[in-house]
């Protein structure tokens, strides 16, 4: 089969690989701790599923606007609005599928040949691939460790070009669980408005924050029309399977994006809308409960992995992902992530399938009980060479 050559450009997200490999192993009937794929392990709260389960009886069963039900984006530019300070109305408001597409759509929209795209490296690769498939140029931004994992605003600075046109950014981010300040924002900000660049704001994980408050891009002078902030509802809710999510954006914008809707997947879901109204307007305590168990999670993750030899990791502010350091180890990244699942039974996922910037670090999800937790890092420890050395 002869497919078209811009397939040839596109990435993929290697969790979804390693889950696959994990999962035949358990079928062989090994005993495998899966810290590889990022999405929350506790279930949907129960509010919001039988929001969902009386949509389908109540008949929220057809077809519905392209950008999202009225009251729905109604509801999430007030959230947003309480949550950030920004100004949007729901004509801002685009609901999609799990908040990917709105990266894939603005993309798409926003982006060719001849522009250049900055993302975070590490960073979730799904921009990259984006960036690649629809021929503009990725420009990887290191995102390092002596920084806190928060970008080098200077490096950034110095990557921008005359055919610069697009910056990501993340905060809480994925890999790293690194947070951006509101003085790393507002100098981003600044040199974004300079320089004439459109902001993709992927603040997918900002309600997991263990320290202080979200702050976003959006708010700053300039700011409003040349971002495009992208949320959802699969981490704060835990939904991921029900796939919804949403970007707030320019109007003219969100008209281009809601073509892409009607072009490809025509509407979200309507009855898992539904519950996504319920999930905004509803009691939020099992957000809250959940943010304190991955605290928890994340406090022995941290320091258990500071007392293998070899393995060093820094405290995260956001998100539920640790990227331990593990270059005194003497093994790459792929190698430790290959020998934890194929001989000690951990899924654990490579830094450098992050980009090349994450080589030498490994990225654990904790989303998992913490029994589960401290079986990984038994085995975490016995699969450190390090430790093999020391003894
Ligand atoms: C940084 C980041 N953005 C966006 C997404 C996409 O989330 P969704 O499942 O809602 O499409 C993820 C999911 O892993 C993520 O880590």
């Amino acid at each position: 089969m002869k497919f078209a050559s811009r397939m040839q450009r596109l990435g993929t997200e290697t969790a979804f690989e390693v889950l696959v490999r994990a999962r035949a192993l358990e079928a062989q009937g090994r005993d495998v701790v899966h810290l590889e794929i990022g999405e929350p392990d506790f279930d949907t709260p129960a509010n919001v599923a039988a929001a969902g389960k009386a949509a389908i009886d109540a008949g929220w069963t057809h077809y519905g606007p392209a950008a999202g039900q009225p009251d729905l984006r109604q509801a999430i530019a007030d959230y947003i609005n309480r949550s950030r300070g920004t100004a949007y109305g729901p004509e801002n408001v685009v609901v999609t599928p799990g908040g990917k597409p709105i990266m894939f759509f603005l993309i798409l929209a926003l982006l060719e040949a001849g522009d250049d795209a900055i993302y975070p490296d590490p960073g979730f690769p799904i921009y990259r691939s984006m960036i690649d498939f629809v021929g503009a140029r990725a420009i990887p931004l290191p995102i390092r460790e002596e920084n806190d994992f928060r970008l080098d605003v200077a490096e950034l600075a110095s990557l921008i070009t005359p055919r610069t046109s697009f910056l990501i950014i993340n905060s809480p981010a994925n890999p790293t669980g690194g947070v951006l300040t509101r003085a790393d924002l507002e100098a981003i900000a600044q040199l974004a408005v300079d320089h004439d660049l459109f902001v993709l704001a992927d603040e997918i994980y900002s309600e997991i924050l263990y320290e202080g408050e979200h702050h976003s891009i959006a708010v700053y002078p300039g700011m409003a029309e040349r971002t495009a902030i992208l949320d959802g509802f699969s981490k704060t809710y835990a939904m991921t399977g029900w796939r919804l999510g949403y970007g707030l954006m320019p109007v003219e914008l969100a008209n281009e994006v809601s073509r892409l809707m009607v072009n490809s997947v025509s509407c979200t879901a309507s009855m898992v809308q539904r519950a996504g109204l319920e999930a905004l307007t509803g009691p939020q305590d099992d957000v809250r409960a959940m943010v304190e168990a991955f605290r928890r999670r994340r406090d022995l993750m941290v320091e258990g992995l500071n007392r293998i030899p070899g393995i060093s990791c820094l405290n995260p502010a956001g998100a539920f992902y640790v990227f331990p350091n593990i270059t005194g180890t003497g093994m790459g990244s792929k190698e430790f992530a290959d020998r934890l699942l194929e001989e000690f039974g951990v899924a654990a996922l490579s830094g450098a399938s992050f980009g090349e910037h994450g080589e030498g670090y490994l990225r654990l999800s904790y989303a998992n009980s913490e029994e589960n937790l401290r079986k990984a890092l038994d085995r975490i420890e016995a699969a450190a060479p390090a430790t093999v050395a020391a003894r």
